[in-house]
């Protein structure tokens, strides 16, 4: 009997978990149906020290890391992006058309003069069905003045618990992977295509992408960078909008063109949570650190 009902447990359990349900956010569930709706308090996004990540398979080669560009931005002054504010929304998401959302996306992304403004109207923006299901917003880390910018597909558990990105297990490999050409988060700059957690990792629909990249666009102009590196095929496709997967991609470098002409170089990799499950494309990967090193040296 005791063990009948500790299957069925197990079994409700591992239903929840197949369908994206791993995460428990209050003591009693809502009923979001209901009027008036309540008001769900914002949990805090705790921010964790973070853990120097170890040295191997992408152990740092003796070089000096290099500075961050100088900018004139007020972002310069920083040197890491600070706590983001949780991002629960209090009130229900407005059921837009697609066009009304990605009209909005646009005109919000487009009226942010900097990297401040930009994080606001992405926090502010209610157009995007996963910040529903999200704990929080998962705009960016790192220096918003350096010279090189990551970019990848969209926060996992941890991201979204935190709210920052790339602080579970694939970003404690993407953070040897920089400092395997001598960077940091203190001296890098990296943020996702898709700002909410898609429910239970899946990877995002075409009209998510669609309604982040306004977001993703504008922050690639005001934070100009040299190089940008884009981790795994779903946010290779959403920037470079190409239909060859990431194998045929990553390696080549490609550029990307601002509004004032500037070209930013973009080279494609694997993303750290395949490279987790592949080892083997590690190697692949080094490579395309080490052009992407290179051109940083330029
Ligand atoms: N994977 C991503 O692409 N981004 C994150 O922030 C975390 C995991």
């Amino acid at each position: 009997m005791h063990a009948a009902v500790s299957s069925d447990l197990s079994t409700l359990l591992a239903w929840h978990l197949a369908v994206g349900c791993d995460e428990t956010l209050a003591d009693a569930p809502i009923n979001r149906l209901a009027t008036p709706q309540p008001v769900v308090p914002a949990p805090e996004a705790p921010q964790m020290p973070r853990a120097p990540g170890p040295t191997r398979p992408f152990a740092a080669p003796p070089v000096a890391e290099p500075a961050a560009r100088a900018t004139t931005t007020a972002a310069s002054a920083r040197t890491a992006t600070p706590s983001p504010p949780p991002s629960r929304p209090a009130t229900p998401l407005q059921p837009l058309s697609r066009n009304e959302a990605l009209a909005a996306a646009e005109s919000l992304a487009a009226a942010a003069v900097d990297i401040a403004a930009l994080d606001a109207a992405i926090r502010s923006y209610t157009g995007c069905g996963l910040k529903a299901t999200a704990i929080n917003t998962v705009v960016s880390d790192g220096n918003p003045a350096s010279d090189l910018m990551v970019l990848g597909e969209a926060p996992g558990a941890e991201e979204d618990r935190r709210g920052l990105p790339f602080v579970g297990a694939s970003g404690k490999l993407l953070d040897r992977m920089l400092a395997a050409i001598g960077r940091s988060r203190e001296t890098a700059y990296i943020s996702n295509v898709v700002f909410w957690r898609p429910p239970g990792n899946r990877t995002p629909t075409a009209q998510e992408l669609e309604l982040c990249l306004p977001f993703v666009l504008r922050r690639l102009e005001l934070v100009r960078p040299k190089v940008l590196m884009i981790a795994g095929g779903v946010a290779v496709k959403a920037i470079l909008q190409r239909s060859e997967g990431i194998m045929k991609l990553r390696g080549r470098w490609f550029t990307h063109s601002l509004s004032d002409g500037l070209q930013i170089q973009v080279m494609p990799t694997y993303h750290p949570a395949f490279l987790l499950r592949s080892p083997i494309q590690k190697r692949d990967a080094w490579r395309d650190l080490m052009q992407i090193q290179v051109k940083m040296q330029d």
